[in-house]
C-alpha cells in the first residue's frame, strides 16, 4: 500500500485555510457538521454543495447544540460567508424555519446567501417521494421522505423550478401552473392519488419567495471572488460517499453527488481551485435506510454502539443501523474522493468493548474481495473478513491530548490509517469543538 501523499495540500499557506472539501467517507452522519464548524474558525466562506434537507448536520458549540438541514455549518462563525450553492435542492419552508430559529437564538443570518441556480422542492416532490416508496414495497429505499429524489429527477428532466424563478412572481406562476398540470396527471392517473391545488401552492410559495428573495444571488460569483481573494473556502458535503448516485450502493443511494467531485458540480468552482479533500469517518459504520451493509451488527454490540453513540437520525429520528469499521469503504472513499486526510470520530463510543474489529475484505463465492464491487448491493451471502484488535476500557470524552489516548485506541487509529493509506489528521471523542484532537504532523486546517 502506498503511504500518505506527502503533498503540498497538507500545508497551510501562512494563516490562510486551503480550499478544502469536507466529504462523508461512509453512508452519511459521520459528523461533517462538527468538522465544518471547526474548520470555519479559519475560513472565509463555507459552501454547502449538494443534497437538501435529507441532511442533518449537528454542531455543538459553547454548550449549545444546533441541527442544520440546509444552512451551512459555518454559520455560527459570524465572519464566515455561508453559501447554499447551485447543487442543493431547497425546501423553502425548511430553510425559512432554520433562518428564523437562528435569529431566535441570537444569531444573524445576514451572511447567508442562496444560489439562484438551486432547484426548489415543491409539495408534489414530497408527495411523489412517499408514493414511490410505497410502490417499491419491500424494496423501498427508506428515503427521508423530503422530496429529494423527485426534485433531482425534475432537474435532470429539465422541468425543475429554480430559485431565480421562484423569486420572479410572473415567471413562477407560469412555470408552476405548467408543471402542476403535468404532475396532476401523473398523480391522479398513475398513482390514483389526489391532485395538487395549484392556487394554494402558488399562494404559499409566493410568500416564501418574498422572504427568501433578499438572500438569493449568483453565488458562483461570490465563490470565485473568495478563490481570488484567497480567503479560504470550506465545501460542506452532505450525505456520504456510499450514498453517491453514481458510485454509491445503487439503487440504495440518494439522488445527488455527495462525493468530492460534487463540490465542483454543485458550486461552480473548477477542480484546479481545490487544495485538499478531508474525509470524515466514524470509527465504526452507520447507515440509515435500506441497502447492503456488510459489517452490520444485529446483536448487543450493535445496540451498545447505537446507545452510546446516540445513533438516531438527526433528520428523521430513525435508529441508525450500526456495525464495525469497514476499511474497504474508507479505501474506496479515499480513492474516489482523492482524500488528502481523514478525521476519525466517535472513538469514545467504542470504549468498554473487549475487542474491536475492522473489516479488511469480503468473502464471497470462495474468494476474498479487497475492493468494493459495483454490484455490492446484490452480493447475497457476502461475509466480512475481520481483523480483531484489543479494545480499551478507558472513557475518552475528557481526553484532550494525543498522549492521553490509551495505547490500544492509538493502535486502532494507526491500523485504520495504514489500511486506508491516508493520514488521520484529527480524531474526535465527543460532539463538542473541544473534543477534537489533532494528530501530530498532519495539517488538516483544523489547528
Ligand atoms: P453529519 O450529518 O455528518 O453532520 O453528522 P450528524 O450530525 O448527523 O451525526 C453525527 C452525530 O454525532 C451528531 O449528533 C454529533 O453531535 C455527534 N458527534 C460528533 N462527533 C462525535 C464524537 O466524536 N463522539 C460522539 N459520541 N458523538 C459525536
Ligand atoms: P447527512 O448529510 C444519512 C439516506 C436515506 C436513504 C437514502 C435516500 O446528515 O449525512 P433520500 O431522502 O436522500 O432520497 O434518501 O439516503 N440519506 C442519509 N443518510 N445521512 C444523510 O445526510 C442522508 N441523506 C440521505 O436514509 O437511505
Ligand atoms: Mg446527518
Amino acid at each position: 500500500m502506498d503511504g500518505p501523499r506527502p503533498s503540498i495540500v497538507f500545508v497551510l499557506w501562512g494563516t490562510v485555510m486551503p480550499n478544502t472539501i469536507v466529504v462523508g467517507a461512509q453512508w452519511g452522519d459521520e459528523a461533517k457538521g462538527k468538522i465544518v464548524d471547526c474548520l470555519a474558525q479559519k475560513a472565509g466562506m463555507v459552501v454547502r454543495y449538494g443534497g437538501g434537507n435529507n441532511a442533518g448536520h449537528t454542531v455543538t458549540a459553547n454548550g449549545e447544540t444546533f441541527k442544520f438541514h440546509l444552512i451551512p455549518s459555518g454559520i455560527l462563525n459570524p465572519s464566515v460567508l455561508c453559501i447554499v450553492a447551485d447543487g442543493v435542492v431547497i425546501d423553502p419552508a425548511v430553510l425559512l424555519k432554520e433562518i428564523s430559529e437562528l435569529t431566535s437564538r441570537g444569531l444573524n443570518p445576514d451572511n447567508l446567501k442562496i444560489s439562484n441556480h438551486a432547484h426548489v422542492i415543491l409539495p408534489y416532490h414530497r408527495i411523489l417521494d412517499h408514493l414511490e416508496e410505497a410502490r417499491r414495497g419491500k424494496s423501498a429505499i427508506g428515503t427521508t421522505g423530503r422530496g429529494i429524489g423527485p426534485a433531482y429527477v425534475d432537474k435532470a428532466a429539465r422541468v425543475g423550478i429554480r430559485m431565480h424563478e421562484l423569486i420572479d412572481p410572473v415567471r413562477f406562476e407560469k412555470r408552476l401552473r405548467d408543471v402542476v398540470s403535468d404532475k396532476n396527471r401523473l398523480l391522479t392517473r398513475f398513482y390514483e392519488a389526489d391532485p395538487i391545488d395549484v392556487e394554494a401552492v402558488l399562494a404559499e410559495y409566493q410568500e416564501y419567495a418574498k422572504q427568501l428573495a433578499p438572500f438569493v444571488c449568483d453565488t458562483s460569483e461570490l465563490v470565485d471572488k473568495a478563490v481570488r481573494d484567497g480567503s479560504g473556502i470550506v465545501f460542506e458535503g452532505a450525505q456520504g460517499t456510499l450514498l453517491d448516485l453514481d458510485l454509491g450502493t445503487y439503487p440504495y443511494v440518494t439522488s445527488s453527488h455527495p462525493i468530492a467531485g460534487g463540490a465542483c458540480l454543485g458550486t461552480g468552482i473548477g477542480p484546479t481551485h481545490i487544495d485538499a479533500v478531508l474525509g470524515v469517518a466514524k470509527s465504526y459504520t452507520t447507515r440509515v435506510g435500506a441497502g447492503v451493509f456488510p459489517t452490520e451488527l444485529l446483536d448487543e454490540t450493535g445496540d451498545y454502539i447505537r446507545e452510546r453513540g446516540h445513533e438516531y437520525g438527526t433528520t428523521t429520528g430513525r435508529p441508525r443501523r450500526c456495525g464495525w469499521m469497514d476499511a474497504l469503504i474508507l479505501k474506496f472513499a479515499a480513492q474516489i474522493n482523492g482524500l488528502t486526510c481523514l478525521t476519525l470520530g466517535h472513538l469514545d463510543v467504542l470504549s468498554g468493548l473487549e475487542t474491536v474489529k475492522i473489516c479488511v475484505g469480503y468473502q464471497y463465492n470462495g474468494k476474498v474481495l479487497d475492493r468494493i464491487p459495483c454490484d455490492l448491493t446484490n452480493l447475497i451471502g457476502l461475509e466480512p473478513v475481520y481483523e480483531e484488535l484489543p479494545g480499551w476500557s478507558e472513557e475518552l470524552e475528557y481526553v484532550t491530548t494525543i498522549e492521553a489516548i490509551p495505547a490500544n485506541c492509538m493502535m486502532y487509529i494507526k491500523r485504520v490509517e495504514e489500511l486506508v493509506g491516508v493520514p488521520v489528521a484529527a480524531i474526535s471523542v465527543g460532539p463538542a469543538r473541544e473534543q477534537t484532537i489533532l494528530m501530530p504532523g498532519v495539517d488538516s486546517g483544523l489547528s
